[in-house]
């Protein structure tokens, strides 16, 4: 702006002009704040929207190719192979346009259908020891093998068997191609109230696999003797699936502690027992920043929140002394609903719709490598 111009605006008030250009700065920011504090959307000024995930969904996960409209999910006839039932478990396989609203996806286990097949999904559990269990006869042009394996690396075995066999990945990680997670949160298009079930008691754990040596066995076994924890599973006190829910959700707190530590494997110990239970999360797994992709960071607590078992236990007996702070871990359920898709068939539903964005062509040399990798998996 011309000198002049500035000095004729300002002359007047001189001495003032600085600092009144200060004010109407300072108003403007004030402005914003107070117009984003009703937006939660923004990340300007605002302290929930710090703590809200980068993944949320309006719906379930569609991967990276978005959302599906009617036409084609319309357009194209699909024929997928279920080549195992997985783990031997039968499920029926005319659901997805019944069940699922996924119209023009044909489900098969007849295997003499390979040749027609526009993909064939292999279930990792059920043919891991045996490469003779995957087709053998010769490829059709143009088919994917999709690789579908809800374990951690660490309990799929043998994965070098597989190299530049896959077209496919179909996963609970993020980076596969066919996203299937344990559980997701979904924005609610209304803010609702949520009401936290009645508690009558402090920390419960339900445990199939005990194994002493394990180090969530060795956390448990030093947080108890700080406070009372309630074990159930195989070799405790028996607790029967279809109670879990109305059983853990008497708990403040329940010990969401995963088998194995690897990217994005976050669990039903989450999702189901903790999450649907309306209780408050003790996480063991991947790291924090893992966690947060996913869900709000005062929706749990992570044990590497705390350097020993013992602050831990000191942390949570003040949450029980002080029922605000216990209810600020809830805060976020009034703007987001815990989802949880369970059902083989509908596992195989969604990966036929989204196997119509598929890319026509691809080749995954190591599907070991790609799935023991703990890069951080970038969207
Ligand atoms: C799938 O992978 C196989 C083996 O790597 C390859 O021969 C085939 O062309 C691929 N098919 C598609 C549709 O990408």
């Amino acid at each position: 702006m011309d000198s002049k111009i500035t000095r004729l605006l300002c002359k007047p008030i001189l001495s003032l002009c600085p600092r009144f250009f200060l004010v109407l700065v300072l108003l403007f920011f004030l402005f914003i704040c107070l117009w984003n504090f009703m937006d939660l959307n923004s990340t300007f000024c605002h302290p929930v929207e710090k703590s809200l995930p980068t993944i949320l969904l309006q719906s379930e996960p569609q991967n990276k190719n978005g959302p599906f409209s009617k036409t084609e999910q319309n357009n194209l006839e699909l024929t997928i192979l279920v080549w195992t039932w997985p783990f031997g478990e039968r499920f029926p396989l005319d659901t997805c346009e019944k069940v699922y609203g996924i119209s023009g996806c044909h489900l098969t286990d007849d295997h003499r259908l390979y040749k027609h097949a526009d993909a064939v999904i292999i279930h990792h559990q059920d043919v891991m020891y045996v490469k003779g269990k995957l087709p053998q006869a010769p490829r059709p042009p143009n088919q994917w093998w999709v690789w579908f394996n809800l374990e951690s690396p660490s309990y799929t075995p043998n994965m070098d068997m597989l190299d530049n066999l896959f077209n496919l990945t179909m996963t609970y990680r993020y980076d596969s191609d066919i996203v299937r997670p344990y559980g997701w949160l979904e924005v609610l298009k209304e803010p609702q109230d949520f009401i936290i079930p009645k508690k009558s008691k402090l920390v419960a754990w339900a445990i199939s696999n005990w194994n002493p040596n394990t180090q969530r066995v060795k956390y448990y076994e030093e947080l108890k003797k700080h406070i009372p924890i309630d074990i159930f599973g195989k070799k405790h006190q028996p607790l029967h699936w279809d109670n879990l829910i109305s059983t853990i959700s008497m708990y403040k707190f329940y010990l969401s502690f995963e088998n194995s530590v690897h990217v994005d494997y976050i669990t039903e110990k989450l999702w189901n027992n903790a999450l649907l239970s309306g209780a408050v999360p003790i996480v063991s797994g991947p790291p924090r920043e893992n966690y947060e992709r996913f869900l709000p960071r005062d929706s749990f607590i992570h044990i590497s929140d705390f350097p020993s078992a013992k602050e831990m236990a000191a942390y949570l007996l003040e949450l029980d002394a002080n029922n605000e702070k216990y209810q600020h871990y809830f805060q976020w359920r009034s703007r987001l609903r815990v989802r949880r898709e369970v059902g083989w068939d509908n596992h195989y539903c969604k990966a036929c719709r989204v196997l119509r964005h598929a890319p026509a062509y691809k080749i995954i040399p190591s599907v070991a490598k790609w799935f023991s990798s703990q890069d951080y998996p970038v969207q």
